[in-house]
């Protein structure tokens, strides 16, 4: 697999880019919506994609860790730069640490892990209580919960700066950021 040079970024980091980027707004406001609502037919399809999502999270990391990040382009300065290795960072943490803290939470709180149906942990039933379950730890369903609640809010503010970031090179600056992370070579 060729590596990301300055000119143009591998074609694994723009699919992992987008097909990571977009699925995880979508699962924020998915996230959102169940929360607000109640919406509990979204609960299944929310958990199922967001585990699927942390393969593909993860692959990520280790692809970045091999590779190391894009080299900025243009004259950033160097508060520029800072700022956008530390959103880079938190958005990439996030995309591994929301999924994780979300099984955590059902887990842990006894509903199970369930990938399309596939159990991959069991729920635990309260026999006492046609269905309901009971906690395998309440106190690691909250710390899950209580992360992913938390996470969540930063990760819209980290996406939040990071598309002001990319529209300020593509319109303001007028540099090949953003077409880079398109796929295309900047001239
Ligand atoms: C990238 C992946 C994910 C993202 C971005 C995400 C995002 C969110 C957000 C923003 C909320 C609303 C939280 C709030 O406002 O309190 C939420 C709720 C929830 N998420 Fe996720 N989630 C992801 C993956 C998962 C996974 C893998 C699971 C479980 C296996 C999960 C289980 C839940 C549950 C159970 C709720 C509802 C919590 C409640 O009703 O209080 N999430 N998610
Ligand atoms: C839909 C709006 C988005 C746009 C327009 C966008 C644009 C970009 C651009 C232009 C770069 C290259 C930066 C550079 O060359 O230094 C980049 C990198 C990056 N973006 Fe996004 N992005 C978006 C959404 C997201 C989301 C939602 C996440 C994570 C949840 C994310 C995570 C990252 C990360 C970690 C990098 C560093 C390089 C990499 O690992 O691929 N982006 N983005």
């Amino acid at each position: 697999m060729m590596k990301d040079n300055p000119q143009r970024l591998s074609s694994l980091s723009v699919l992992l880019h987008w097909l990571v980027g977009i699925t995880f707004i979508l699962l924020l406001s998915v996230g959102i919506l169940m929360e607000e609502t109640d919406a509990l037919a979204l609960y299944p399809l929310h958990k199922s994609v967001g585990m699927l999502l942390l393969a593909a999270a993860a692959v990520r990391m280790l692809w970045r860790a091999g590779n190391g990040w894009p080299v900025p382009l243009g004259q950033p300065g160097a508060m520029a730069v800072v700022t956008a290795r530390a959103v880079h960072w938190m958005l990439i943490i996030g995309t591994v640490l929301m999924p994780l803290s979300g099984m955590l939470m059902s887990g842990g709180g006894g509903h199970g892990l369930s990938l399309f149906g596939l159990d991959l942990l069991a729920a635990n039933p309260d026999p006492l209580n046609p269905g309901e379950v009971i906690p395998l730890s309440r106190s690691l369903a909250g710390v899950g919960h209580e992360l992913h609640e938390i996470g969540g809010n930063l990760m819209i503010a980290a996406i939040l700066l990071h598309v002001i970031g990319a529209l300020k090179h593509h319109f303001i600056d007028r540099d090949a950021t953003l077409t880079r992370m398109l796929g295309r070579t900047p001239r």
